[in-house]
């Protein structure tokens, strides 16, 4: 695989044996490739079996106790969280469904990992537990104010890890991803997925505000590539992690519609509770963990059209 820096016979990682919740969705398939990639025994748990048979898989409903117990197998090196309702429209709907699983079943893992001796967790979080805060760069210094079910249960589960740790001596890290898009995609809602899908199909798509609110879009090459050095780093606490550059969503349309050709019309409609006029992430301590981005919008687009592009008749 190209761009996550797995290497075969990674000293950090060979041999260990990694449990991953969600392990078949979108970020955890990309990043199960790369720790394999790497040398890693991978488990998988999720309510999808791995698509690859040589993964071993745990399937089922991490709400269920069962579920958690068998997936968090004495023995592990680590684990690397990150099932979750993933939908802040659905955690708006939804708050006490989102806290069953982001929150419940999160703190059952941990006290799982401590009981079983599990010494690393890595946590998939979001920048969205800081809240609105501006154009004010984003750091891991910013108090925790999220506008969501879905930020403040990804904040709740950050206030455990640190408590895991504090008590515990466990290396835990939260990974505070921003937008995250990339190949793998297709069973997605959100806007990358959605411009690809228009472009495919000649139509358009609805933006809520004016498009001018500022979002940092990363590729999930890029996410994978943070998560192996937090891992091989040994990072604890949170960890900003982006492009480190903010692109308007109209600058995101317009990126699209360069990469596929299509028109993709807009239809602009009244912004949402809780969106964020903007995101500005200060990605300063990944660099200095090593953390180089390798995707601009561009490059980045280009690797996810060719999921959705309609197949050309010969
Ligand atoms: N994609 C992004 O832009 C983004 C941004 C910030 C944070 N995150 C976080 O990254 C993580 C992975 O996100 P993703 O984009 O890969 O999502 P995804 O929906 O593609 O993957 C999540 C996986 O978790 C599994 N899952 C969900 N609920 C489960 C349950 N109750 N039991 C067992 N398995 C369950 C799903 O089947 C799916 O395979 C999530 O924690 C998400 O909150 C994602």
């Amino acid at each position: 695989m190209t761009g996550t820096t797995a290497q075969r016979g990674d000293p950090g990682l060979e041999g260990k044996r990694v449990l991953v919740t969600g392990g078949a969705g979108f970020i955890g398939g990309r990043l199960v490739t790369a720790l394999l990639d790497a040398g890693a025994e991978v488990i998988v748990t999720d309510h999808h079996p791995h698509p690859d048979p040589a993964v071993k898989s745990v399937v089922g409903d991490l709400c269920d106790p069962e579920v958690r117990r068998t997936a968090v197998s004495a023995g592990l090196d680590g684990m690397v969280h990150l099932a979750a309702v993933t939908s802040v429209l659905r955690s708006i709907e939804d708050p006490g469904g989102v806290y069953r699983l982001n929150v419940e079943a999160t703190a059952d893992l941990l006290e799982l990992c401590r009981e079983r001796e599990v010494p690393r967790v890595l946590f998939a979080s979001t920048n969205a537990v800081t809240g609105d805060v501006g154009d004010t760069p984003i750091s891991e210094r910013l108090p925790l104010r999220p506008l969501t079910p879905y930020g403040a249960t990804k904040a709740a589960a950050e206030m455990l890890l640190s408590a895991y740790t504090g008590v515990y001596g466990m290396q835990t890290c939260a990974v505070r991803f921003a937008n995250v898009y990339g190949p793998g995609m297709r069973h997605k809602d959100s806007f990358v997925p959605r411009l690809m899908r228009a472009a495919a199909s000649d139509g358009g798509v609805q933006v809520y505000g004016d498009g001018t609110q500022l979002r940092d879009y990363v590729h999930v090459d890029d996410i994978v590539q943070s998560l192996l050095l937090a891992w091989r780093t040994g990072r604890t606490g949170p960890l900003v992690v982006g492009s480190g550059s903010s692109t308007s969503v109209n600058e995101l349309i317009e990126t699209a519609r360069t990469v596929t050709g299509a028109p993709i019309p807009v239809e602009y409609t009244p912004a949402k509770a809780g969106e964020m006029p903007a995101v500005v992430l200060d990605i300063s301590e990944a660099h200095a963990l090593g953390y180089r981005p390798h995707h601009d919008l561009r490059s980045g687009m280009a690797t996810v059209w060719p999921e959705f592009a309609p197949v050309e008749v010969a």
